[in-house]
Parts: structure tokens; sequence; C-alpha cells
């Protein structure tokens, strides 16, 4: 979640009368895909990504093992891992991983007892993490273009799961929902760092479709969120660490399959 260029925004359908357009869904997702990759390849992350990470809660000491030109390119909403035990992970995937700051501290974490799988769907995004793995010859990190809402791995195949301020910027979050419940084994544990409605939004940025260019247009309420959960499936649902994330609130949310 951050703001940045909207010089992008000539993809984006316009309202008519009121309604969305046909294809909607698929415009908003090409759109998606174009920007983040845009941002990648182009470095043309909006500034200040550690002084925004470190604001948000990440461990000055963990993002001190990172590259500055990784946490510079920070696009997450919250530090996800507070209180996570590692130990007992041998798969963890990362969904909507960008340059894969998340994972890059997760490989840490697991020591090379495990390891992490990356997911975005943004080429430049996965490459660019391809490039930090490559230049700190990490062994158990392993990116992969693909689709949240069809994701290229097999049933029960992960113990841990987290996103970081991804899933808001999907239109059909209940379809990416069920496969990220798919892709998990029985008992196995989900986080998301999410974005959620404090009030609703003033109406300039509701009927702005551009408002998914800032991530804003995704965002759903605290229950809605939990609705999506339940009705897929998970349990044991915990909401907690909410922050302020003006216009909007930060949220870390906690689900078992
Ligand atoms: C706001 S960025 C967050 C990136 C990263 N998690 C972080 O914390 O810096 C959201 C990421 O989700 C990815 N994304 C959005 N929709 C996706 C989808 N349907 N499938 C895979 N990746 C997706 C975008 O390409 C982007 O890299």
């Amino acid at each position: 979640m951050e703001s940045g260029s909207y010089a992008s925004l000539v993809v984006m359908p316009v309202y008519i009368s009121g309604k969305r357009p046909e294809k909607w869904e698929k415009q908003v997702k090409d759109f998606v895909q174009k920007r983040y990759g845009d941002l990648s390849s182009s470095n043309g992350f909006p500034p200040g990504g550690t002084i925004r990470s470190i604001r948000d809660g990440y461990p000055e000491k963990l993002l001190s093992k990172l590259s500055k030109d990784i946490t510079d390119s920070y696009c997450g909403c919250g530090f996800p891992f507070e209180s996570i035990e590692f130990s007992n992970f041998q798969t963890v995937v990362d969904l909507g991983c960008g340059v894969g700051l998340d994972s890059l501290l997760v490989s840490d974490f697991l020591e090379n007892k495990g390891r992490v799988i990356s997911l975005d769907f943004a080429f430049p995004m996965v490459n660019k993490l391809q490039k930090s793995i490559d230049k700190n010859g990490k062994k158990n990190i392993f990116p992969v273009l693909g689709d949240m809402e069809k994701i290229p791995l097999k049933d029960e195949f992960a113990d841990f799961l987290f996103a970081n301020a991804s899933f808001n910027l999907i239109v059909k979050k209940k379809i990416a929902f069920s496969e990220a419940y798919r892709i998990l084994k029985p008992k196995g544990k989900l986080i998301l760092r999410e974005l959620a409605l404090k009030n609703s939004l003033p109406d300039e940025i509701e009927q702005d479709p551009s408002a998914w260019n800032s991530s804003l247009g995704g965002v759903i309420s605290k229950s809605d969120w939990l609705e999506l959960l339940t009705n897929v499936g998970f349990t044991d649902i915990q909401i907690s660490d909410e922050k302020d994330f003006s216009p909007v609130i930060s949220l870390k949310i906690q689900a078992y399959k």
C-alpha cells in the first residue's frame, strides 16, 4: 500500500452511468499486474520504503540484514511476524510477495530447515527477488510467477501462508482465499497483514476506479474479512494489532485450516 504515480491510469475503466463496465474485474486485475510490474522494472517505488517499514513495526535489526534496495521497495502495511514461532514450519508461502522483503526475512528465520515459496503475478517483482537470491546465495527461497486466484501449487502444500497487503488488491477475494485454503495443510496457519475500512471511504475515493492504484479500491471492512475467511473454511480467526493507516486501518489477521 503506497501512494505513487498515476501515470498508468489510462488503462483504468470508467464508470458508465454509475455502474462498473463489463469486464471491469479483468481490467482492474490487468491494471494491478501492470502497475506493480512497472514499479519494479522502473525501480519507481514511492520514496521512503525503508522509513515506512520501520514506522510500520519492522525491527531495524532485521531490516539491516537486507539490502537497502529491497527495504526501499517495501509496499506492505505492517510487520506480519511479531510472536510467530518459525521452528515448526517446513514450507512457507508468501502470497503477493512483491520484491520479497518478507520472504527474505522468513528464509533467515527458517535457517535452512525449511523453504519459502514467494508468489507474485508481476514478473519484474519475482525477477528482482531472484536477483537478490542469486546475490545472497540463498538456497531456501523459490520465487514463483503465479496468480493468487489460481495458485500453481498442489493441495495441502504449505504449513504456513502469509500475505502482506496483497488480498486487498484482488477483486475476486473469495476465489483467492479458497486457493489459499486449498494449498494449506490441515491445521496450517495463515497470517495476513491487511488494510480495512475505518469508516466508509469518502465518495470521491469509493466511486473512483483509479483508487485501485493506491490499494484503497479493494479495501473491505474488518467484518467482511472475517466473513470471507469463515466462508472458505478458516477457523480460530483472530484480529489484532490494529494500526491507523490513514485513511484506513492496518490489521493482523491470524487463522487456521
Ligand atoms: C502492495 S504489494 C505488497 C508486496 C509485498 N507483500 C510487500 O509487503 O512489500 C502487493 C503485491 O501483490 C501482488 N498481487 C496482486 N494481485 C495478485 C494476484 N492476483 N496474484 C499474485 N500476486 C498479486 C502485486 O503484484 C504486488 O507485488
